[in-house]
């Protein structure tokens, strides 16, 4: 990726050996979905996918930007970071970008070439990818460091106030803090969060993605996020000492049933259950009961679709394959929704024929054909030698 992306860079902007180069990883969520933004818990891998971008300052305040994904290039000023709506992939680099004036670390302009192997619109999260590359790029430029909870958090800010979605801080954290044979288990609320080793004896993790266009992600992702606040507000009215609905358990809920409308009751209801199967999961995971773990995984897919509707045909149809098979421990969307990867958890030695079954399937059913991943789990921003200064 790196040669790939520097030889770009180069034929762009031309040669320079003072150019520096950031890579930061994608991530999949194993379970706790759509809830980190209300203080859930979640249990993210990143993994052997990343984003890398080469860059150099310039004497001037101008930016060239060229990305190698959409083979375009964008030129523009510090002054004026505006919301790009011809090139979407630079908003999350002049969101970052703004963040970083603000604390006055970045006052130069630069030329840099971003590209990588996260596929974009999947559930794997380039988008965070992209803003923690990004970060830690322009952090080493201005020859400088923060802490890890700050980058992580500039990073998030620079999707919530420039790029316009409000996700939570799941993404960012994991591609900066995740640890390659690890998941993360991250308590959204007070960002404590451990290591939890990655023990699926005969199992392993295979991602389908389902290719599906997902235009209007971020507005119905949005609405999401209103709903559940929503909740919170009308609880809060009755009981102010709650900060998130992950806090509640599903008796407490039940006492709100009858001042939420039922639309938004579901919503807070997938919060609540989907927090608790968060902590089993990882129960299982440590004693090694991985048909247990398997089962919170359908579980959590089957409240993804019927509580939150943020499931789509193509995910269903992969899930109840996954169910018919029994080489498959458990599957769910894992992600925004609405497309993207489906995760599935199985055998490792059926993962060839599941492949072959499921790719006909699927072609027969959506004339096309999904694309197989198999998860390789990585070190987080952090944890790569590359990207941290000597
Ligand atoms: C997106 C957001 C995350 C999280 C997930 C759903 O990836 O960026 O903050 O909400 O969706 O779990």
């Amino acid at each position: 990726m790196r040669e790939e992306i520097k030889k770009e860079f180069v034929r762009h902007f031309g040669k320079t050996a003072e150019a520096v180069y950031a890579e930061a990883p994608g991530r999949t969520n194993l379970i706790g979905e759509h809830i980190d933004y209300q203080g859930g818990h979640v249990l993210p891998v990143a993994v052997e996918r990343v984003i890398g971008a080469w860059a150099v300052r310039r004497s001037d305040r101008c930016l060239r930007l060229y990305s190698l994904t959409y083979q375009q290039l964008f030129q523009g000023k510090l002054e004026e970071l505006t919301y790009q709506r011809q090139y979407p992939w630079v908003n999350y680099i002049l969101g970052v970008v703004e963040q970083l004036m603000k604390r006055e670390i970045v006052s130069f302009g630069f030329d840099l070439a971003v590209g990588g192997n996260v596929p974009v619109a999947s559930g794997l999260s380039s988008s965070a990818a992209l803003e923690v590359c990004i970060a830690s790029l322009l952090l080493r430029m201005a020859g400088t460091e923060l802490p890890p909870l700050e980058v992580v958090r500039l990073a998030r800010r620079a999707e919530n106030e420039f790029v316009g979605v409000n996700c939570g801080i799941m993404d960012q954290f994991s591609s900066y803090l995740c640890r390659k044979g690890h998941a993360l288990l991250l308590n959204c609320a007070t960002l404590k969060n451990r290591q939890v080793p990655l023990q699926l004896g005969q199992y392993c993790f295979l991602l389908v993605n389902t290719l599906k266009e997902r235009s209007l992600l971020s507005s119905f992702y949005n609405q999401r996020v209103e709903q559940v606040n929503a909740a919170l507000a009308t609880i809060q009215k009755k009981k102010p000492e709650v900060r998130y609905l992950a806090e509640l358990n599903v008796k407490e809920l039940e006492g709100f049933r009858d001042c939420l409308n039922s639309v938004i009751f579901r919503r807070a209801l997938h919060v609540v259950r989907e927090n608790e199967r968060v902590l089993k999961a990882v129960d299982f995971l440590q004693a090694g009961q991985v048909r247990e773990f398997g089962e919170l995984l359908y579980a959590s897919h089957e409240s993804l679709r019927d509580l939150y509707e943020i499931s789509c045909d193509e995910l269903d149809f992969i899930v109840d394959f996954s169910r018919r098979s029994s080489a498959v421990a458990g599957a769910r969307l894992t992600g925004g929704g609405f497309g993207g990867c489906c995760l599935v958890l199985l055998k490792k030695e059926a993962v060839k024929d599941f492949q072959d079954s499921l790719k006909q399937n699927y072609l027969q059913r959506f004339q096309r054909e999904p694309e197989f991943i198999e998860v390789e789990t990585a070190d987080g921003v952090y944890y790569r030698g590359n990207n941290r200064r000597t």
